[in-house]
């Protein structure tokens, strides 16, 4: 069954110049764009995304980060997209993640990590309601879908 997810560059990566090259590896993997917006995550809103961390020391300080510039905020649709891209983006802390992740590649830092991708449908359903209506998500069809998603079984 198709899921969606929601991705982020997060601030870090935008000021690092790294959007291009980290939504590439989405496009590439053949995830299909649901629905893209550039903004500033509001504090309110940051307190909302990372509600479930409310109260743990560190959040404060992520509230602050997402929140400090603008981030690229994104939809990606495929079968099982949440769990493949957790293990695209590679563990919490760049300095623990494996190389080939995201993470692992281009961040050695504890708190920024580049990216924010939803850990389950659940998080998904909540998150992508957070910073998107109904209307701006889009569905549409991949000319070569058979051969993106094509089983030889
Ligand atoms: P995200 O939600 O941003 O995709 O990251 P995640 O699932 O890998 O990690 P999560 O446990 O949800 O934590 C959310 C963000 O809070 C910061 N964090 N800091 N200092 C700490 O111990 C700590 N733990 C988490 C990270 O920026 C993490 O992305
Ligand atoms: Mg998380």
């Amino acid at each position: 069954m198709t899921q969606r997810t929601l991705i982020i560059v997060k601030p870090d990566g935008m000021q690092r110049h790294l959007a291009g090259e980290l939504i590439s590896r989405f496009e590439k993997k053949g995830f299909k764009l649901a629905a893209a917006k550039f903004m500033q995550i509001t504090e309110q809103l940051a307190r909302k995304h990372y509600h479930i961390h409310e109260g743990k020391p560190f959040f404060e300080g992520v509230v602050k980060y997402i929140s400090s510039s603008p981030s690229f905020v994104m939809v990606w649709e495929a079968e099982g997209v949440i769990e493949m891209s957790r293990k695209m983006m590679g563990a919490t802390f760049g300095y623990e993640a494996q190389p080939g992740t995201i993470r692992g590649d281009y961040s050695c830092s504890r708190g920024y990590n580049l990216i924010h991708g939803s850990d389950s449908e659940q998080s998904a359903e909540y998150e992508i309601g957070l910073y998107f209506s109904p209307d701006e998500i889009v569905s549409y069809d991949f000319a070569d879908s058979d051969w993106l998603y094509g089983k030889n079984d």
